[in-house]
């Protein structure tokens, strides 16, 4: 493989063993999957935030390196940690969950990197450009960047994305390749897709079908930056997508043909496969989440207006970035008036929610349909925003 004289240097130590052992991460991979060269990243998402994931040997691992005097060399952004940094108590967190929490963020400062905790990293600032190498991990915020920006990243695990924030490299390999990008499948979509939910629906149908294939879908007439953000979150977490494309909507597939010579072709016809997996819950409802990924501003206005004035009979959790929920504080107070949470920080499959009892879990996310009943131990009922704030104020799933 052929490394610059720069990174060479980097590789035999010449700058520090913490950049040493990043490139040594960083070329391992790079080796494994066949990359000639490595190519420079623009910017970096963490992925492996939460302690209910690293538990102490991953603060182990951060502590590690961090005192080897790493630091990161691009702009990175982390994903979301077990508990809202400031109102864990709030949101139940126990107190000793708490401060090994700190303890992971800690180490991840004292490396550069800011608490930015979210898997929209897009809508913070961690913005690329179409064409950008990047090196991210968060399956749903690959499947975001790749499709919906035309950047490329891999979907990067959180050692070798931060072995890639340190050295600011990453392998030139799979999705960072043109070849890559074409899709191998086809998806014509012949049903009418007329609420968000349903791209959600379509993500679980497809997904569970295509595991790490590139989708090219026809059909679908129009689709918001939110929509294509449900469906690829539920892509990525029922099969292994990282990259898919809508004709004529999505950035590459509106400039050239992406679809492979030979690809197979798919039809659907119908979600209802996907909307009765993902209700097979109870209809009493003691848990709503909201905001997977992560909520926008006007998503976090669109709770607020529905429910304002009301008091609401379930937990409800809008979860987001800090960022984002300190540009909408009007919405965040009306939510809050009706005994819903606005958590920053974090989300409910990475926070230790089987310790908080709930049961019944209502969500507008196909990621989290399916995700919650393993991570969270609840049963799941899916749907349209509107019936899971109906649940939220009501406390049963609507007819
Ligand atoms: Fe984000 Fe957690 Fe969903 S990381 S995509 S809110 S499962």
């Amino acid at each position: 493989m052929d490394l610059t004289a720069e990174e060479q240097e980097m590789l035999s130590g010449e700058k520090g063993p913490a950049v040493q052992k990043a490139m040594e991460i960083v070329v391992a991979l790079a080796k494994i999957y066949g990359a000639k060269r490595l190519v420079p990243v623009k910017s970096v998402n963490v992925s492996g935030v939460s302690y209910k994931n690293l538990g102490d040997a991953g603060i182990g691992f951060l502590n590690e390196w961090a005192g080897l005097g790493a630091k990161v060399s691009v702009p990175t952004t982390l994903n979301p940690a077990g508990m809202d940094l400031v109102d864990w108590k709030k949101q139940g967190v126990p107190k000793d969950f708490a401060e090994k929490q700190e303890k992971v963020i800690d180490a991840f400062a004292r490396m550069g990197i800011p608490k930015t905790c979210t898997c929209t990293p897009y809508l913070i600032g961690n913005l690329p450009k179409k064409g950008d190498h990047i090196a991210w991990g968060e399956s749903s915020a690959v499947c975001y960047a790749n499709s919906v920006i035309g950047a490329r990243t891999n979907r990067e695990g959180g050692p070798s994305a931060l072995a890639a924030a340190i050295c600011g490299r990453t392998g030139e390999f799979g999705y960072h390749l043109d070849k890559n990008r074409m899709a191998n499948v086809v998806v014509e979509v012949g049903c009418p897709m007329e609420k968000d939910s349903d791209f959600g629906a379509l993500g679980q149908i497809i997904g569970k079908q295509l595991k790490n294939d590139v989708p090219y879908f026809k059909g679908i007439k129009a689709a918001s930056n939110y929509q294509l953000k449900a469906l690829g979150a539920s892509l990525a977490a029922w099969g292994g997508v990282a990259l898919f494309h809508v004709d004529g909507i999505t950035p590459e597939a509106k400039e050239k043909n992406m679809v492979a010579e030979g690809a197979q072709t798919i039809a659907v016809e119908s979600l209802k496969e996907a909307y009765d997996a993902m209700n097979t819950g109870s209809d009493i409802i003691d848990f709503v989440s909201i905001g997977c990924p992560h909520a926008s501003v006007s998503e976090i206005r669109a709770v607020a207006d529905r429910v304002r004035g009301k008091k609401l009979k379930a937990t409800l959790w809008v979860t987001t970035a800090r960022a984002t929920k300190e540009k909408a504080p009007d919405a965040v107070r009306a939510i809050e008036d009706a005994g819903g949470l606005v958590l920053a920080d974090t989300c409910v499959v990475v926070s230790p929610i089987r310790s908080m009892g709930y049961k019944h879990l209502a969500t507008n996310s196909g990621k989290m349909a399916y995700y919650s009943p393993n991570y969270c131990g609840v049963t799941v009922r899916f749907g349209t925003m509107e019936q899971c704030l109906q649940a939220a104020v009501s406390g049963r799933w609507p007819a």
